[in-house]
């Protein structure tokens, strides 16, 4: 059988995510199924605890390495904007790090 199903190429609702855009009409939901049972197969997927994990390792690389490096590297250049807002990034995802790892913490 033929696999119909496709990714929106644009939410209808900016604020909306995939997720609810295909939870609502059956062949959507279908559509939904598929991809999560696909992810699965590819082992992109695991338990609650081990993705949290994995999404924490993640988030810690891009805190510890990825933007200090790179507001290191704006910095030395003279690129104070740059740098700045590399550091304003890398508090984000010191929050969603956080975040994941409380999650965690309650499973
Ligand atoms: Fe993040």
């Amino acid at each position: 059988m033929r696999n119909t199903c496709s990714m929106p190429s644009t939410p209808a609702n900016r604020d909306e995510t995939i997720l609810p855009t295909y939870s609502k009409q059956p062949r959507e939901r279908s559509c939904f199924e598929h991809f999560a049972e696909e992810a699965k197969l590819a082992e992109l997927v695991s338990d609650d605890a081990a993705n949290l994990r994995e999404a924490i390792g993640g988030e810690a690389y891009e805190v510890d390495t990825m933007y200090r490096t790179f507001a290191e590297q704006a910095q030395a250049a003279g690129d104070n904007a740059a740098a700045a807002r590399f550091t304003e990034v890398r508090q984000d995802e010191i929050q969603h790090r956080d975040a994941f790892t409380a999650a965690l913490n309650r499973l």
